[in-house]
C-alpha cells in the first residue's frame, strides 16, 4: 500500500461540513473523502497565500490550458477554451444550465438511483422530474450492478414536455462506468428527440484502475459537459467547476443564467487548486489514490460479503 494514504487527518472541530453537521453519526453521506489532497496542490495554494492579496480573481490563460491538456491528454478528450465557462460548482452549473434551457413545467429526466442535488436542482428551477429507473441486475456472486433501461428512455425522451436529460458520468451511487456502446445509444436516443444532454462528469477520475471513463463530449460534441478537480483531489471546499458547449447559443444562455443566479465569480484558492491537480504530479498522487482506493474497496466488499452475506454489494467501477 502507498505510504501517502497510510493516515488522514482528523476533521472533526475543523468546520467539516461531513464530520461536524452531524456529531457522533458515521458519515457516508457525502461524497468527500478524508485524505488530505496532493501535495502539489497544497504547495500550490501556499504559494497564492504568500501573495498576499485575494481580491477578485479572473482564470488566465494558463487555467484553461490546464484544463485542455489534461483531458487531451488522458482522456482522449479535447476541450476548445472557447467553449468553457467557469463556476463555483458543479451544483451551480446544474442549476444555471437547466434555468437557461429548460422552462418551468417541462421535465428533465434523471436515471435513478443518482445524485440528490439532480432532484433539487430541476424542482427549485420549476421543472418536472422525471425518473427512468436504471435496471438493476445480479452478478451472480454475491455483487449487483446497474444498467441503463434504453426503451424505458427512448419513451420517455419521446414526450413532448421532455427536454433534458441529465447524465451522471460515471454514475453516482450506482458505481458504472458507462461504456462507448451505451452512451452512444444515449446520443441516437435523445438526438432523435431533440432531448439536450447535460453530463455530469464530476466523479470521471474516481475510476478503478487500469479502466478509462468515455467522456460524453467524445460521443456526443453537442452536449453540455460539467468537469471539476473537487472530487478526486479532495477539494470540493475550494468551489470551481468548468461546463463546456461549443453552441456559443447555448453558452450565452447559460452565461446569462450564471449571471442571474449571481455564482459567476470563483476564488483564487479554487484557480491554483486546479492548475496543480491537473499537473503530472497530480496524475501521480490520483494513480496511486486510485490504487490505494480500490484495494480498499476490496477489502471492505470481501468483509461485507464474509460478515453480512445477505448484504448485496453494489459492484464499483468508478465513483
Ligand atoms: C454527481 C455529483 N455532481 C455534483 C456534486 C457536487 O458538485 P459541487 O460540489 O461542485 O457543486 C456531487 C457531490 O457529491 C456529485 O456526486
Amino acid at each position: 500500500m502507498t505510504p501517502l494514504f497510510d493516515t488522514a487527518p482528523v476533521r472533526t472541530g475543523t468546520g467539516s461540513y461531513k464530520w461536524d453537521s452531524r456529531p457522533g453519526s458515521i458519515p457516508l453521506w457525502v461524497a468527500d473523502m478524508d485524505f488530505a489532497t496532493a501535495p502539489c496542490i497544497t504547495e500550490a495554494l501556499r504559494r497564492r497565500v504568500d501573495h498576499g492579496v485575494f481580491g477578485y480573481t479572473l482564470p488566465g490563460p494558463d487555467y484553461y490550458e490546464a484544463l485542455r491538456s489534461w483531458f487531451a491528454g488522458r482522456h482522449g478528450y479535447e476541450i476548445d477554451p472557447a467553449a468553457v465557462i467557469y463556476t463555483s460548482g458543479v451544483v451551480p452549473a446544474l442549476s444555471a444550465i437547466i434555468k437557461a434551457l429548460v422552462r418551468p413545467g417541462e421535465g428533465v429526466v434523471v436515471q435513478t438511483p443518482v445524485y440528490n442535488c439532480f432532484f433539487s436542482s430541476i424542482r427549485n428551477n420549476g421543472c418536472v422530474v422525471v425518473e427512468n429507473p436504471l435496471l438493476r441486475h445480479d452478478c451472480g456472486d454475491g455483487t449487483f450492478t446497474y444498467g441503463m433501461d434504453t426503451r424505458g428512455l427512448a419513451a420517455i425522451c419521446a414526450r413532448p414536455d421532455v427536454k433534458m436529460l441529465l447524465l451522471c458520468n460515471p454514475a453516482n451511487p450506482a458505481g458504472r462506468l458507462w461504456t462507448r456502446a451505451e452512451l452512444e445509444e444515449v446520443a441516437r436516443i435523445t438526438r432523435a428527440n431533440g432531448v439536450t444532454v447535460v453530463s455530469d462528469e464530476i466523479h470521471c477520475e474516481l475510476t478503478a484502475p487500469g479502466t478509462e471513463y468515455v467522456p460524453y463530449g467524445t460521443v456526443d460534441p453537442g452536449a453540455v459537459v460539467c468537469l471539476s478537480p473537487s472530487k478526486a483531489f479532495n477539494t470540493a471546499g475550494l468551489q470551481i467547476a468548468n461546463i463546456v458547449t461549443p453552441s456559443p447559443e447555448i453558452r450565452a444562455a447559460i452565461d446569462r443564467a450564471i449571471n442571474i443566479n449571481e455564482v459567476c465569480d470563483v476564488n483564487p484558492f479554487g484557480i491554483e487548486g486546479l492548475k496543480a491537480a491537473y499537473t503530472p504530479e497530480g496524475a501521480a498522487w490520483l494513480d496511486a489514490l486510485r490504487g490505494y482506493l480500490w484495494d480498499n474497496c476490496a477489502y471492505a466488499a470481501g468483509e461485507l460479503r464474509r460478515r453480512l452475506p445477505s448484504c448485496p454489494v453494489c459492484r464499483l467501477e468508478a465513483t
